[in-house]
């Protein structure tokens, strides 16, 4: 399994400001847009182009635009909404998705309780968010949910990860491609990610 680490110096800064206590909802709520959109330029390197006729100012020319590559992204209920708009600012027509799963805080497995998709999603390259991978049960199970829906190319795209979370999806999915910002030490007993940032979902919506 291929996995990139973004580690972009503005990344780096801007994740460190999203890992202090100090760092209130609103704040963390617009760093976690600010990160994923510099993240989404690294997972959308390798869109195909096509060469198309323009004019300038000055003469006739042919210039690259993206080809009509059909995309998607999926972002997992309810820490993975905070992704999106940061995805949306540079790629405004992209189709969206929702999975919805929680983590049972005694078995740490993965429960699903929403999904709903485009109707071609089959069709699609899915990009999967969730700000954490810490156990990976729900990255897992997410992306399971895709391919039983035909969806062939995957890529994972996560603010930080634990290497449980890494491993464990290296074992059920191989083929997808993980991005993350930052890959952590450990899980603590609970399953969060040491050092982390705490609850994902609980800080960007102010649950907590
Ligand atoms: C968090 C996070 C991930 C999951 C990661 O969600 O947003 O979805 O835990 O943990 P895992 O890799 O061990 O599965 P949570 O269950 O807290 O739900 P929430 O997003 O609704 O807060
Ligand atoms: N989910 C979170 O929101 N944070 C963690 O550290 C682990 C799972």
């Amino acid at each position: 399994m291929k996995v990139n680490i973004t580690n972009h110096p503005l990344i780096e800064h801007k994740i460190t400001m999203l890992r202090s206590v100090e760092t209130g909802t609103k704040d963390f709520r617009d760093l976690a847009s600010e990160i994923s959109m510099l993240m989404c330029y690294e997972f959308t390197r390798d869109l195909p182009l096509e060469e198309i006729e323009i004019e300038t100012p000055i003469t006739k020319t042919k210039a690259k635009v993206i080809a009509g590559k059909k995309l998607a992204v999926v972002p997992i209920l309810r820490a993975g909404l905070g992704m999106v708009d940061g995805i949306l600012s540079l790629i405004p027509a992209i189709k969206v998705g929702h999975i919805g799963l929680y983590r049972d805080p005694d078995t740490l497995e993965p429960v699903e309780y929403y999904c709903k998709l485009p109707s071609d999603i089959g069709d699609r390259d899915v990009i999967v968010l969730d700000p954490m991978l810490a156990t990976g049960g729900s990255a897992s199970a997410a992306i399971q949910f895709l391919k039983n829906y035909g969806v062939k190319n995957i890529k994972s795209c996560h603010l930080i990860a634990a290497p449980e979370g890494i491993c464990r999806l290296n074992q059920d999915h191989p083929d997808v491609e993980v991005y993350c910002a930052a890959i952590d030490e450990k899980l603590n007993d609970h399953g969060y990610i040491v050092p982390g940032l705490g609850d994902a979902g609980d800080r960007i919506f102010g649950t907590k």
